[in-house]
């Protein structure tokens, strides 16, 4: 299947920025220049006038928990660790394969209508995750959450294994797999050590959160006398690459340990925000040399997986912490939101950027309406004016899942209406507990 994209206000977020054509040969990208450079020979089987629209990379959401969606709105405003032991967990442990296969393709769903085509999840059950992900067509990096502290945990390392196995590189590449080790107050370092055996016979990455709240901190720092940071580089985590979920609360030696370690860290804000964890030091991260991709973090603390949002709330809040408009422009945010994800997931070799030999992952933006008018700047644009609904059309790998706003793969319909029965089912479930 060839694709030509014609005459694209076209954001390469490699520093370019012109009107022009992309060209998609299979699922890859084959050129992408100015208007009318596009190899003569090319036949497309589908052109898309992509006049007044602009084309940017997909976005990366670099940590989620999909099918947490059917917790959305459930369980709201209160502390962090009642929210877990009263409302998430009790609802959690009724969640069968089919609630999550259909949790799944809602959140899918939600991702492709706002413009994200890759994302990072943590979660259990992953084959129907995976074969959520398989249908509706994004790509994603998938891990099991691991609990070392559980009865079962060697066991369900075990299961882990079976299912990077199954899985890593499936669906024509648009699946990979990672171990998802869930963080160091619940996976101690004789466990994690096991899982960072298991990651180097694999040969692939971990996915954990890492200081995400004070609790934590000081926790580690009363059982180990160090901080998360310092304990993961003490047992030789971050040998392996590793995305790291949250890192809100850093000293500068841990900063210094991420930066040296090439650790991707998936900035979460909102869910920060809405959990009231605090304020992720970002600027000083990216000062340093940290690789900072964004996330949503799950439904149940964010209330909704909207990368668009996201990528201007990670802007606003450094300006705002900080009381400094110049840092984490909107440039700088939507580098973040693409290539910087795709690097701490381990894919900026594939995607992230629109370059020719990339993986054809592409947002169409209509850019003709009022808030998006005049096009001074479509990259701040993109961060401070833009909504979900503005994205028109999508690719993954090179194939259409979204013209403008229709849904190509999924029974959309349908898929609201299995999830909201999982839903009801469930609480039901919990309140006859
Ligand atoms: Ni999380």
């Amino acid at each position: 299947m060839k694709l030509l994209i014609r005459n694209a206000y076209v954001i390469t977020v490699t520093g370019t920025e012109f009107v022009g054509d992309i060209a998609v040969d299979g699922a890859r990208i084959s050129h992408v220049g100015p208007t009318g450079s596009v190899p003569e020979g090319f036949e497309p089987d589908e052109t898309i006038d992509a006049t007044a629209k602009a084309a940017t990379p997909g976005l990366v959401n670099c940590h989620t928990h999909a099918a947490m969606t059917l917790f959305r709105g459930y369980a709201d405003d209160l502390p962090l660790m009642e929210w877990l032991t009263q409302k998430v967990w009790p609802i959690e442990a009724k969640l069968t394969g089919d609630d999550i296969y259909w949790g799944s393709l809602l959140a899918g769903l939600e991702m492709l209508k706002s413009g994200t085509t890759t994302f990072a999840d943590q979660y259990f059950e992953m084959d129907r995750v995976a074969q959520a992900v398989e249908e509706i067509g994004l790509r994603a990096s998938l891990c099991r959450g691991l609990i070392g502290v559980a009865p079962r945990a060697d066991q369900v390392l075990a299961e882990s294994l079976e299912f990077v196995r199954a899985w890593h590189g499936a669906a024509g590449g648009r699946i990979t797999a990672m171990l998802g080790p869930h963080a160091p107050y619940t996976c101690p370092p004789a466990y994690l050590e096991k899982v960072l055996a298991a990651a180097d016979e694999l040969g692939v990455g971990l996915h954990i959160h890492l200081a995400e709240t004070r609790t934590e901190i000081e926790q580690i720092k009363q059982e180990y006398g160090c901080s998360p940071i310092e304990l993961m580089e003490r047992i030789n985590l971050f040998e392996r690459p590793v995305l790291a979920a949250h890192c809100v609360h850093l000293s500068e030696t841990d900063i210094e340990i991420l930066a040296r370690r090439g650790v991707g860290v998936a900035h979460n804000p909102q869910s920060n925000m809405k959990l009231g964890s605090g304020i992720a030091p970002v600027a000083r991260m990216l000062a340093a040399g940290v690789n900072v991709g964004i996330g949503t973090d799950g439904a149940a603390s964010n209330n909704d997986l909207n990368m668009v949002e996201e990528m201007r709330t990670a802007a606003l809040l450094q300006k705002v912490a900080l009381e400094d408009p110049t840092v984490l422009p909107a440039g700088r945010a939507l580098e973040m939101a693409t290539v910087g994800g795709a690097r701490a997931l381990g894919l900026d070799g594939e995607i992230g950027t629109l370059e020719m030999g990339k993986r054809a992952d592409i947002v169409l933006w209509n850019l003709n309406q009022a808030h998006l008018s005049p096009a001074h700047n479509l990259q701040a644009h993109l961060v401070y004016s833009a909504s979900r609904a503005d994205v028109d059309t999508v690719i993954v790998n090179g194939r259409v899942l979204m013209r403008d706003r229709r849904v190509l793969t999924v029974d959309e319909e349908r898929v609201l209406r299995e999830a909201g029965r999982c839903a009801r089912r469930l609480v039901s479930a919990v309140s006859s507990a």
